[in-house]
């Protein structure tokens, strides 16, 4: 861990790099802290305050950040999300990486006033990746570019979302489902991942042959719009 940058796998090499440049970022469930380690160690935030709702990660992340020499810039503090921070801590971004979509929004509605004062949100929800691009918009803020990344067979999509509305009357719930940027960005990797979704729904519409399911249809439609509108 010594030396000025530490081995992250690429899921978390990509949420730290999409941290920008900043005096203080807070990392909520930080557990092991690698995240915030790295970007105190290349000099992309002056400070990072750790949060974990339990103890055990907390303690393992002491250990890391004391092995790290970095105990100087790095604040830990026992947690339940944004509990323990507050406005004179003047933090200027949030990392919430490695939760369900659902808790990452949840956490982010309980900190709405921290929240509101922040320039940039990095968000690596593992599912119901829709709940949280919906947050995003309702707490003012919008999605400035979205990472899709596959690691050992698993997939991950990273927000960085900055504050400020979309200038737009796109349809929300659509492109909350399916990414905006990604579309937009005709990400080929997001593509891939589309057109593997597409491949497992057909088959499933296949085995119940004549049976007419209505859901599965609905899924089947919006994945094709997907592809036609990376295509476009
Ligand atoms: C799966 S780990 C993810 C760790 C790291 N952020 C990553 O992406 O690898 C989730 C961490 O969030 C913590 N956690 C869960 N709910 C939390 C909450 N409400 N507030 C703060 N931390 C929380 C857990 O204790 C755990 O350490």
């Amino acid at each position: 861990m010594k030396g000025s940058s530490v081995n992250l796998s690429k899921r978390l090499e990509a949420v730290k790099d999409t941290v920008k440049p900043c005096d203080v970022s807070l990392d909520i469930g930080c557990d092991h802290g690698y995240v915030s380690i790295a970007l105190v160690k290349e000099k992309v935030a002056g400070k990072v305050i750790c949060l974990d709702i339990n103890e055990g990660p907390l303690k393992a992340a002491q250990r890391n950040v004391c092995e790290a020499g970095v105990s100087d810039s790095i604040d830990l503090r026992l947690s339940d999300g944004f509990e323990k921070v507050t406005a004179d801590d003047k933090p200027d971004s949030v990392i919430i990486a490695g939760m369900g979509g659902r808790l990452t929004a949840s956490i982010l509605d309980g900190g709405k006033d921290i929240v509101k004062n922040l320039s940039q949100l990095v968000l690596e929800p593992q599912s119901e990746i829709e709940v949280v691009r919906a947050k995003v918009r309702e707490l003012g803020f919008h999605i400035e570019k979205e990472k899709f990344l596959t690691e050992r067979g698993k997939f991950y999509f990273i927000i960085d979302a900055v504050p400020g509305r979309a200038n737009s009357t796109w349809d929300e719930e659509f492109y909350d489902k399916y990414s905006k940027y990604l579309i937009e960005t005709k990400d080929m990797g997001y593509k891939e991942y589309v057109l593997k979704s597409l491949e497992k729904f057909e088959g499933y519409q296949r085995s119940i042959k004549d049976v007419k399911n209505g859901d599965l249809m609905g899924k089947i439609e919006e994945l094709k719009k997907v592809i036609d509108l990376i295509e476009k």
